[in-house]
């Protein structure tokens, strides 16, 4: 949470940093700021509370502030509520040290305190004008330069932090450190970028370096150096973004989300091609070996979010598939239960940005106990997949709005992949049922591009009940996975109130919400589970419920128990989610299109949660 960006180089700094934060804002968005400096001079500072584009007007879309060097922050309120005072940069008072800050530093009370007695004063809330002033202490107190400074620092605060400074003694240079929040340095031409996430940079450059974690940097015009926390230099290898640059604009397309959404037959075909060698899974990029996969015992899901939703689909379809026990967790719930592994499990953690904090949380408390990991991850490079002993990356490119889409598409068909290699090497299927399965997995790119043709009808039906109070999901087995996800889409750009529930479930206390008109969708793509389903949709229709129905084409009989129904193509039923999931996503984006909502930024939310 929170976007940090930071320039260097020959052209005016202000311009870039708006850029690079305008990119950014799906971390947060409730304040923003940007420090300049012109030469040696004082930094500019300028702050605006709310959306960037209250910073983009005050400065003129930075053309009114000069300089080549400086730090920009767009904000996710933790400490200190969201106001100019309390918006990034931080200073100390005689502006030696200036700085943005993503992270949360847990000991800041007794810092402040301390800080206090040696005649600092504070005037904002927020824990970053005492990480930015403690290392002004260090810097006056020990004269030893910047690099010292604030590894003094490092070592007595506890929390996380991605942090960009800059020091009156240093015009021209910014000074990084990072520990377990993101953060990328670019490189190109005789200039240097800072950044939380790709897209920030991705227009200027594509060479970026990975400050590891207690690691620090100094930046200055086209120069990157490194060093570990004994002020050491270190070396560090330069890598090159594959990411499309217009992969990270809209395209034309109204909002990021919509354009995610369409983005998904590609997200899933490359990653399908990524592992898909000659009509065969090949998972060598991977490295989860066949011995490995041979001698799983038991498999731990962890996950946030709809990641975890992801999670909850791929346990039906490993289990049902592969034969192998999966157990699927929600990182915050793992991370402090001391969950019992044993030493042949396999812990999965499943994430786009590769960031958040409980998941990575999640991941080191199973290293910890020496179990195997594997992260399914869409950020190379990122926390996770570093971590990690496996690392298979979902391609879905950058995803930008705060609700996932095509990231959640290309984690699930991962997942299929994944149970469809552990079926094969664990001799659960025969040759005849890999190659229907594959062949099944094959044809979803276009399926689900069918699927979107459907959204006229979605759309109308979405402003239809653009003024509904509640909306319930229901489904068994896979269809409830599913449920999950368009409940939380629902909900997350909305703002309807809205549950998912296994629909067997329901009349142990849910049902009592259903009241006449209340819109309640049902997903029913299992045919096995077909005919219950229709049962708890009478149930909810005999008191008084408007039915959707989202089933697949055949099924046309539903028909006569539903209101409104969507089909989607037929597939194996084990990977229907990757269909019914379509329709959903739209209903989430058309409902908060109708109600006038911010589709890509809805409140309260960021896209990559780095507090816990
Ligand atoms: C946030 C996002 C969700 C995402 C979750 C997990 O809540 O809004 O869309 O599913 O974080 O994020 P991750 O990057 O770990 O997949």
């Amino acid at each position: 949470m929170c976007g940090i960006v930071g320039f260097t180089g020959k052209r005016k700094a202000a311009p870039i940093l708006l850029d690079g934060l305008s990119k950014l804002e799906y971390r947060g968005y409730d304040s923003a700021g940007i420090a300049v400096r012109d030469g040696s001079a004082d930094a500019e500072v300028i702050k605006t509370k709310g959306r960037l584009s209250n910073l983009y007007n005050k400065t003129n879309g930075g053309e009114s502030v000069n300089g080549f060097c400086g730090v920009g922050h767009t904000r996710w309120a933790t400490h200190g509520e969201p106001s100019e005072n309390n918006a990034h940069p931080h200073y100390s008072d005689d502006m030696n040290v200036i700085g943005v800050h993503n992270g949360i530093i847990e000991s800041y009370q007794e810092i402040k305190d301390k800080l206090i007695r040696r005649g600092y004063l504070f005037h904002t809330q927020t824990d970053t004008e005492v990480l930015i002033k403690y290392i002004d202490y260090y810097y006056k107190k020990y004269k030893m330069g910047p690099i010292d400074a604030i590894a003094k620092t490092m070592v007595r605060i506890r929390g996380s932090y991605a942090v960009a400074v800059m020091f009156k003694d240093y015009p021209g240079e910014i000074y990084v450190a990072r520990k377990d929040s993101p953060m990328i340095l670019g490189i190109k031409d005789g200039e240097s970028y800072i950044a939380s996430d790709v897209p920030a940079i991705l227009k200027y450059t594509r060479n970026v370096y990975y400050i590891g974690n207690m690691e620090m940097a100094r930046l200055s015009g086209g120069e990157i150096s490194f060093f570990n926390l004994d002020g050491e230099k270190i070396e560090k290898e330069l890598t090159e973004i594959k990411w499309d640059a217009e992969a990270a604009e809209k395209g034309g397309y109204e909002h990021f989300m919509i354009k995610e959404i369409h983005e998904q037959p590609k997200a899933v075909k490359d990653t399908i091609n990524s592992t898909i060698i000659d009509g065969k899974i090949d998972l060598t990029s991977v490295g989860l070996t066949e011995e490995l996969i041979q001698s799983i015992d038991m498999i731990h899901i962890v996950a946030c979010g709809s990641a975890y939703h992801v999670g909850v689909a791929a346990q039906y379809v490993i289990e049902d598939i592969a034969r192998i026990r999966v157990r699927v967790e929600l990182a915050s719930e793992f991370r402090y239960r001391r969950p019992l592994l044993n030493k042949n499990d396999l812990v999965v953690v499943i994430s786009q940005s590769g960031e958040t904090a409980d998941t990575l949380a999640a991941l080191r408390e199973a290293k910890s106990q020496n179990i195997h990991t594997l992260a399914m991850v869409n950020v190379v490079g990122s926390s996770i997949a570093r971590e990690a002993d496996n690392v298979f990356y979902t391609l879905a490119g950058p995803e930008i709005a705060v609700a996932t889409t095509k990231a959640y598409s290309a984690q699930l068909v991962s997942c299929y992949l994944l149970a469809i290699q552990m079926a094969k090497v664990r001799g659960k299927v025969d040759d005849k049922k890999y190659k229907q399965l594959i062949s099944s997995i094959e044809q979803l790119p276009w399926q689900i591009e069918k699927t979107l043709d459907n959204t006229e009808r979605i759309q109308w039906f979405a402003a239809k009940f653009a003024n509904a109070k509640d909306i319930f999901f229901i489904g068994r087995g896979v269809d409830y996975a599913i449920s999950l996800e368009g409940s939380l889409k629902m909900k997350e750009i909305s703002y309807v109130h809205s549950e998912a529930y296994a629909a067997g479930e329901l009349k142990h206390g849910t049902i009592s919400l259903i009241e006449e008109g209340t819109l309640v969708i049902s997903v029913l793509t299992q045919s096995e589970l077909y005919e219950k389903m229709v049962s708890n949709m009478v149930e909810v229709k005999s008191r008084g419920a408007y039915l959707m129905g989202l089933t697949s084409f055949g099924h046309y009989d539903i028909e006569d128990t539903v209101d409104f129904t969507v089909y989607v193509p037929n597939t194996d039923e084990h990977f229907a989610a990757s269909l019914a999931v379509i329709p959903l996503q739209l209903m989430g984006y058309y409902m908060s299109l109708a109600r006038g909502l911010d589709v890509d930024k809805p409140r309260n939310l960021a896209k990559s949660v780095t507090v816990e």
